[in-house]
């Protein structure tokens, strides 16, 4: 075994650094911070989405093409950020802009079906290996479904779910995301930490939640409620906390788990889904759950979400038992686009694409940490990937909170001001890259890193 030499992080080198990042980035965002000012007159916050908060400040986008990104202030970035990870079919691609402008000359709301319905019906069977599909909106209403499904077709209302894992903002499973260390409780016990203010205690009281990766504790949580577990969902590989892998056999581990006890496995591939490979983590892993729960990248940048499912758990929607319904959902824009994404851009060639770049990226962040020492791994598939600082390997949410903040903040305040836009580093976020992205942009990213590396070793 190789022993490799690792140097601790010193946090009051990475505070002083801060200060120098930040007091650079400040005054390339003086549009951005003005604007705000302006926003928030009316609109609460002057940003649309809390998340879109992220410290130091809200940066305001002008607009994208292909790989690249502007803000209002001028500034031009490579953009690892792609709106949280949709649009890895980059910005204004061409036969996204085409689908779109045909789609909406002729009329761009009906509330009733269309003509694309057949062919993404198909080609999201062909990816995720379920039967049927429904459309919606976003991640959320793809997952809310799911919970819904699983609970219409067990009759029972527990549901288990991964801690630091993220299905959306409804009620039923807006637990333990990012919670608090000193409200988490023991691990062999985790409490159901509200993520946010408002949710009734009797949602928390109907989730479980266990680790990530840890086959024993989810059976423990299963057995400690037999006849009462309607499913589990997951997200195959976390992607909220850097990239976290599943270890061999967990997830197959899950859904045998699920099915012993009368329950099933819903898998929450909004940010795995159509990004990691072409079939997501269904062909990653090679495990096919009862539910796959898609949005982001399978709409070329629109609102979109799709939830698949086996014939037995669609059985009640299609007898007209459950209303699996919305105004929006397979609307004509949302089609077009995701019709034009699914078939024409994220093909099987994008994702040998993405793994040309994806290698290029990883040879290159490894080679620096090696080289400077730093305790930290690069981990990731496909268009997904992470840096984690840490020297042992962080198999679940617990693992992650070892990192600290200020390092995940430092690097993404380097890549940003060296013209690489990344998602915010609050939960140590991925990089996504898109059908645009070139080993040159990975070589920037890598150099940006090297120029942090540097920093923090010297
Ligand atoms: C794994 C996962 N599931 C669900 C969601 C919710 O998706 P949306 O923001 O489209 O509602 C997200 C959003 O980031 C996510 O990462």
């Amino acid at each position: 075994m190789v022993v490799r030499e690792t140097v601790a992080f010193d946090l009051e080198k990475i505070d002083r650094l801060i200060q120098e990042e930040e007091a650079e980035l400040e005054p390339k965002h003086r549009a951005s911070l003005e604007y705000r000012k302006t926003a928030e007159r009316h609109v609460a916050g002057g940003v649309a989405s809390s998340w879109q908060d992220s410290p130091p400040h809200a940066i305001f986008v002008d607009h994208g093409q292909g790989n690249g990104l502007w803000d209002i202030d001028g500034n031009e970035y490579i953009d690892f950020h792609l709106g949280y990870g949709a649009m890895v079919v980059g910005h204004a691609h061409p036969k996204i802009v085409e689908a779109i402008e045909k789609a909406a000359r002729r009329g761009t709301h009906f509330a009733q079906p269309t003509r694309d319905l057949d062919v993404i019906g198909e080609n999201l069977a062909d990816r995720f290996r379920l039967p049927l599909w429904r459309f919606c909106n976003s991640g959320t209403e793809a997952t809310l479904e799911a919970a819904r499904l699983m609970r219409a077709n067990t009759g029972r209302d527990l549901l288990i779910k991964i801690e630091g894992s993220y299905h959306g903002h409804h009620d039923a499973l807006m637990f333990s995301v990012v919670p608090d260390p000193a409200k988490i409780g023991p691990r062999e016990h985790p409490n159901t930490v509200p993520q946010a203010m408002g949710i009734p205690k009797a949602f928390e009281e109907l989730v479980r939640v266990v680790p990530f990766n840890d086959l024993a504790l989810a059976r423990r949580a299963f057995e400690e409620n037999r006849g009462r577990v309607a499913g589990m969902i997951v997200e195959p590989a976390m992607m909220n906390c850097g990239v976290i892998m599943p270890e061999p056999g967990y997830l197959q581990g899950l859904k045998d788990l699920c099915h012993e006890h009368g329950a099933y496995l819903a898998f929450d591939e909004v940010k795995t889904g159509a990004t990691i490979a072409y079939g997501g983590a269904v062909e990653v892993f090679g495990v096919v759950p009862d539910i796959v729960c898609l949005a982001k990248a399978i709409g070329g940048g629109t609102p979109c979400g799709a939830i698949g499912a086996t014939e037995e758990l669609y059985a009640p929607v299609l007898a007209g038992e459950y209303d699996m319904a919305g105004t929006f959902n397979g609307n004509p824009l949302t089609m077009a686009a995701s019709r034009a994404a699914l078939t024409e851009v994220l093909t099987k060639d994008a994702y040998e694409g993405f793994g040309v770049v994806d290698a290029k990226m990883k040879e290159g962040l490894r080679s620096v940490i090696e080289t400077r020492g730093l305790p930290a791994y690069v981990t990731g598939v496909g268009a997904k990937g992470s840096v984690v600082y840490s020297e042992t390997p962080v198999r679940e949410y617990r693992d992650a909170l070892g990192v600290d903040e200020r390092i995940t903040y430092l690097a993404w305040l380097f890549q940003q001001n060296r013209g690489v836009f990344k998602s915010p580093w609050t939960k140590q976020e991925t990089w996504t890259l898109s059908v645009w992205h070139t080993v040159d942009d990975a070589q920037r990213y890598v150099d940006n890193f090297a120029e942090f590396a540097a920093a923090v070793a010297s």
